[in-house]
């Protein structure tokens, strides 16, 4: 079985982030969310790993990954440039998946628990194609399932405005190449995208041989700055921490806190885990950090409260308000010496706050 791992889009939601590089490679807990994509395939066996490529800086997403030997894997690189939909993307990688059975990832999601037994069903069956469930709080943004009593997939509709259940599909696809002659019927929907929903849902009228099943952990789609400090949160939540920095005395560590090599955290700094702190940082000596912090490398926190946020590499913040549910881009500037309320931010790469 062959992967294929989405990394095109527009990420206009995630303005001004995706300015400056694909939302796939914003990091939760301190890694690029592609990874977590690329390392639950290799985890399920799967190894020959196509990526596909959009227009908004996809050099970022070839210096990241290479060709796939520093993870296990190997990768060939697809470029579908403008993104005209899921299913075309997915139309893109013919030629890569010739007759294997394959697994599309989408590279903005994050699934707890991996999925190797998705993997393993998939591969034992006779189906032509398995999708992925999990109930969600808003069906009418989502591609949506209907099952019958008995658990059969027998509808999938893209963002219903009357869903008929509360099961999303999953960004994890698993289909055969009796997926692209459908494809290529296909007609843009409302938004001009070729709608993965609606390829999947002809191919089980025309062949009655798809199957749906419900997730076993936790999933989150990244595609808004409230759900990557959502998911950000979830991760840290299972982490174990491991100090290889220096901790002086006086400063307070508590739960489960990551230190990177290089970084100081110095005396009357207290850290609430779940936080991690990457490489060469410099924490204090006046900061209260977590919980569920995402500290990047090369970053400095001098003084004030970061909570529940993402602060990416290269950061410098000396402010005395609390930062909350906050998503800073790298090589940003945060300075204020006002007591007042919170703040809550999302901040592009090399922003500059000062009030
Ligand atoms: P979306 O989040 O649906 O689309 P988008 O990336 O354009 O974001 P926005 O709506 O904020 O503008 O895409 C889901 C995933 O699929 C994401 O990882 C990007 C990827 N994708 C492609 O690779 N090619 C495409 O043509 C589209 C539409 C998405």
């Amino acid at each position: 079985m062959k992967g294929l791992i989405l990394a095109g889009g527009n990420g206009t939601r995630l303005r001004p982030l995706t300015h400056t590089g694909p939302k796939q490679l914003i990091p939760i807990a301190n890694k690029p969310n592609i990874l977590y994509c690329l390392e639950d395939l290799r985890d399920a066996g799967i190894t020959d790993i196509g990526i596909i490529l959009g227009n908004n800086m996809p050099d970022m997403v070839r210096q990241l990954l290479k060709d796939g030997s520093d993870h296990g894997v190997r990768i060939t690189y697809i470029e579908q440039g403008e993104p005209k939909g899921i299913a075309h993307a997915v139309g893109c990688a013919e030629e890569f998946m010739g007759d294997e059975p394959f697994v599309v990832y989408l590279g903005d999601n994050i699934l707890q628990g991996g999925i190797r037994y998705m993997v393993d069903e998939f591969s034992r069956g006779d189906m032509e194609a398995l999708v992925a469930l999990t109930p969600v709080d808003d069906p009418t943004k989502f591609g949506i399932a209907e099952l019958d009593a008995e658990g059969n997939l027998i509808g999938l509709e893209e963002k219903p405005e009357r869903p008929r259940s509360d099961l999303a599909m999953v960004g994890i696809y698993f289909l055969r190449s009796s997926i692209f002659p459908i494809i290529k019927k296909l007609k843009p929907s409302w938004r001009n995208e070729l709608e993965i929903t609606e390829a999947i849902d002809l191919l089980r009228r025309e062949t009655g041989k798809v199957v749906a099943r419900k997730v076993r952990g936790w999933w989150k789609d990244t595609g808004r700055p409230e759900d990557i400090i959502h998911a950000n949160r979830m991760v840290l939540a299972e982490m174990k921490g491991k100090v290889e920095g220096t901790v002086e005395q006086g400063a307070t560590l508590e739960g489960e806190v990551t230190v990177g090599e290089g970084t100081l955290i110095k005396a009357g700094s207290v850290i609430q885990g779940p936080v991690i702190i990457g490489k060469n940082c410099s924490i204090g000596p006046d900061a209260r950090i977590g919980p569920h912090v995402a500290i990047g490398d090369l970053c400095s926190v001098v003084n004030g409260e970061v909570e529940s946020s993402i602060i990416m590499s290269g950061t410098t913040i000396s402010c005395s308000k609390r930062i909350v549910d906050s998503l800073i881009g790298s090589g940003c500037v945060i300075e204020s010496q006002q007591r007042k309320s919170g703040l809550r931010l999302v901040l592009g790469e090399n922003s500059q706050l000062r009030a």
